[in-house]
């Protein structure tokens, strides 16, 4: 018999479906236990709730395990690159050799974004955050292509939605760069890779072109990979909840933006190198800010440190750590908050608070400091955190979409004023 979990109300006993997963994750399916008890559950932040069966990305938050479409992310930074990755995610098998040519060749025809959307940058001023530009102008794509307001228009109309879409992101991207920093736009190269692409776009200046550095390739390559896709996290779940109302791609994806924004999520990169700063321009003494993230009366948290799902650690920290060293050397450059950094986790992860409350670094403690050896401004690190998760992105909403899963809307607990009648204002 399939296995059961019993729930006893009131005297009453009621027998729900276990659903076990692919690598044993257990959950009790609640579909109908309104309907049967009169009851809902309540769980705030979903810290214990499943919203979906999905089958592209399997994280163990006590083992250390992520991996895309069973494939370890290890190997994958390894041995595979961004492009294929992002296959990988969004249609579920690694490519043949023809499958990825053709993909990447698909990318290519539509790098370009139509002219009259560069109106939108010069009406946003120099100061806007680059998240907010980004948000902004893919959202505005839905504008240009009426075809993709239909997420069921068929398998070809979707696929050309997903493609426009990978190929025109680093173009977004750059140009918000440039046009914080009130430089030319530079057009996308077809002759370029997809991540060499993005760097000539950011970094190229009318008065000299930019010298594609390998290292630096290689190293934002891997980076991306290690972004691109972690189940259910807040920004998938924005993409996920915004597409089930049947909106489309692009709007779907501009609201998973505005969710990686927050501090909390995908802003933590740039809070992080901020911290960093701050920590060294004070000293260096680190005995301040320990006391700090771990004084309950203090806002301030370790940023870069903790994670709803991990609680060993975050495998993608450890590749971004030893990344960092490599890419540092090699790149000549000594960026004194990596010491910083590597004794902060050093004294958190010998400290009684960060032990018990299961704190390691994240995917956001160490990114930062690659990314500034690269040249890129810290209001840029989370533009480049949703550039790397646009693939995941992409595939969740296709998975739920394909699945036509019912439209989010979650139920609440009201704790409100009971019923009252009106009173005029003369009678306040
Ligand atoms: C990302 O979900 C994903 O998969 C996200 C992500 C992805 O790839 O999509 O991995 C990317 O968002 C990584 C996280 C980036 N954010 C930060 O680095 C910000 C700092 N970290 C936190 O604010 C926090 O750790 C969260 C938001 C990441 C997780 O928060 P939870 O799971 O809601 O845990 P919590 O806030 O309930 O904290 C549990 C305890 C609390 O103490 P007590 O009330 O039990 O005494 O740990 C403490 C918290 O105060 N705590 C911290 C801390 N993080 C948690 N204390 C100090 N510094 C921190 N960083």
């Amino acid at each position: 018999m399939a296995e059961q979990a019993e729930l006893i109300l009131e005297g009453k006993s009621y027998h729900l479906p276990v659903v076990t997963g692919t690598e044993n994750e257990k959950a009790i399916d609640i579909k109908n236990l309104r309907d049967l008890t009169g009851y809902i559950t309540l769980d705030s932040g979903y810290k214990n709730t499943g919203a979906t069966l999905s089958s592209i990305t399997f994280l163990d938050g006590e083992q250390g395990i992520l991996r895309y479409r069973g494939y370890p992310i290890e190997q994958l930074a390894e041995r595979s690159d961004f492009v294929e990755v992002a296959y990988l995610l969004i249609y579920g098998e690694l490519p043949t050799k023809q499958q990825l040519d053709q993909f990447s060749e698909n990318i290519k025809m539509h790098t370009l974004i139509h002219e009259d959307m560069r109106r939108f940058y010069s009406a946003f001023p120099t100061f806007a955050h680059p998240m907010g530009v980004v948000s902004s102008v893919t959202c505005a794509l839905s504008t240009f292509y009426p075809e993709s307001l239909n997420p069921h228009r068929g398998e070809e109309k979707i696929n050309l939605t997903i493609t426009r879409l990978l190929a025109k992101f680093p173009t977004i991207a750059a140009w918000a760069y440039k046009n914080s920093v009130g430089h030319p736009v530079v057009y996308p190269k077809n002759k370029l890779g997809y991540v060499e692409n993005f760097l000539n776009m950011m970094f190229s200046m009318p008065s000299d072109d930019y010298e594609i550095d390998p290292v630096i390739v290689n190293a934002l390559d891997k980076l991306l990979i290690l972004h691109a896709d972690h189940e259910q996290n807040c920004s998938t779940s924005t993409v996920r909840l915004a597409g089930s109302s049947q909106a489309n791609l692009y709007s779907s994806i501009a609201a998973g933006i505005t969710a990686l924004w927050g501090p909390l999520h995908g802003g933590a990169n740039q809070e992080v190198i901020e911290m960093l700063d701050r920590i060294k321009e004070e000293g260096g003494s680190l005995d301040k800010w320990i006391a700090k993230a771990k004084d309950k009366n203090d806002p301030f948290r370790l940023m870069g440190f903790g994670h709803r799902v991990y609680k060993n650690f975050d495998p993608r920290a450890k590749i971004i750590k030893k990344a960092c060293d490599d890419v540092l050397n090699r790149l000549g450059i000594k960026d004194p908050v990596l010491e910083i950094a590597k004794k902060l986790e050093e004294v958190a992860l010998n400290d009684e608070y960060f032990i018990e409350r299961k704190l390691y670094p994240n995917v956001d403690f160490y990114s930062g400091i690659i990314y500034r050896a690269m040249g890129i401004p810290k209001d840029m690190f989370t533009v480049l955190f949703a550039v790397g998760r646009l693939p995941g992105w992409i595939a969740q909403w296709k998975e739920m979409t394909a699945n036509k899963e019912p439209i989010g809307r979650p139920r609440q607990i009201y704790i409100g004023p009971k019923v009252r009648d009106y009173v005029n204002i003369a009678d306040r």
